[in-house]
């Protein structure tokens, strides 16, 4: 059975990917027995801006009911180091190597893309969940016309496939989706984070030092599915492929990405639990191929039966 996608131009050999922020710079991956890279489609690597980060203050992370809170603060060596340093030991690697992109001005991710044109990264993901410094801290993620800037600036500034990573934060996120596809987006990864707050009655204080943070886990599955089927209706017609994310644990979950409408998908929370799932998950989704008498994912994609 033939497993690969073909995503914005980029090869994979399997549509299970690992996301952002959930796998480092596949520092422990490497380090694990048994772990196999080459059953993965691809690994988007940490967060990265212009300048390094130290985050935000501890703690990071919360878990709530279903859920994982967190507010690491993009915490990253900064784009030369990741290019200089850390790509030369993994760019062996048997899969594809995608940098997440972030920073708090249009100008900050112009640097950052032309850092990374010049490696040997497959493709750019831009984290447009950032508050814009410059224009007031709102997030570039939750207007569209400054999403579809930073797009078209990334896009001016490398010849690699970008993928641009829509928030759930926002009222329409097919707006969104159309905003950042005329800028020239080759693909959309979806969806971020959920805004939430975890309380600590004790001390009547929220648990995370940030105050706030962003929810994933299988708590947001539905708000990712549902984001996915919105944003295929406007993506879809025109070609541009999503990888769908946000609770996967299993191939069942998976596979309910891609009956709406996602051509790949990303395992991130889980992995903390297993990080042997992508094999686990891609093995679940050629069982339901088979359930479907299908031969490929691309004959299941997007095939929901909205009802009328
Ligand atoms: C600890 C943690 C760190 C993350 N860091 C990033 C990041 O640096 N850049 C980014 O675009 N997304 C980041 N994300 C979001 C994930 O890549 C993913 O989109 C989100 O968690 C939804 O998928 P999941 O429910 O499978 O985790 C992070 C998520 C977690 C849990």
């Amino acid at each position: 059975m033939d497993t690969g996608v073909l995503l914005a131009g980029i090869p994979l050999a399997s549509p299970v990917t690992l996301l952002s922020g959930c796998v480092g710079f596949c520092e422990d991956l490497m380090r694990l027995e048994g772990f196999d890279f080459s059953s993965v489609g691809a690994v988007f690597l940490k967060g990265t801006t212009l300048e390094a980060r130290r985050g935000n203050p501890p703690p990071r992370i919360a878990e709530t009911h279903g859920g994982l809170l967190n507010a690491i603060g993009l915490q990253n060596p900064g784009a030369r180091h990741v290019v200089d340093t850390i790509l030369p030991a993994i760019q062996h690697l048997p899969t594809r190597l995608i940098a997440n992109i972030a920073g708090s001005s249009v100008e900050d991710y112009r640097e950052v893309a032309r850092i990374f044109d010049d490696s040997p990264v497959h493709g750019m993901e831009i984290n447009i969940s950032c508050p814009n410094v410059k224009e007031g801290g709102a997030a570039f993620g939750s207007d569209p016309r400054v999403a579809a800037r930073v797009v078209e600036t990334v896009k001016q500034s490398t010849s690699k496939p970008i993928i641009t990573k829509l928030s759930p934060n926002v009222t329409d996120i097919g707006l969104m989706a159309r905003a950042i596809i005329d800028a020239g987006t080759d693909a959309i990864s979806a969806i971020n984070t959920v805004m939430g707050m975890a309380i600590d009655l004790e001390n009547r204080r929220p648990v995370l030092g940030n105050g706030q943070g962003g929810l994933s886990g299988p708590a947001i599955k539905p708000i990712a599915l549902l984001a996915v089927w919105r944003i295929h209706q406007v993506a879809g017609p025109k070609g541009i492929p999503i990888i769908g994310q946000g609770g996967i644990i299993t191939g069942r979950d998976a596979m309910e990405f891609i009956l709406a409408g996602a051509s790949a998908v990303g395992l991130g929370t889980s992995l903390f639990r297993n990080p042997l799932a992508s094999s686990e998950v891609l093995s679940e989704m050629m069982t339901w191929l088979r359930h479907y008498e299908a031969d490929h994912f691309d004959q299941i994609r997007g095939t929901l039966a909205w009802p009328e």
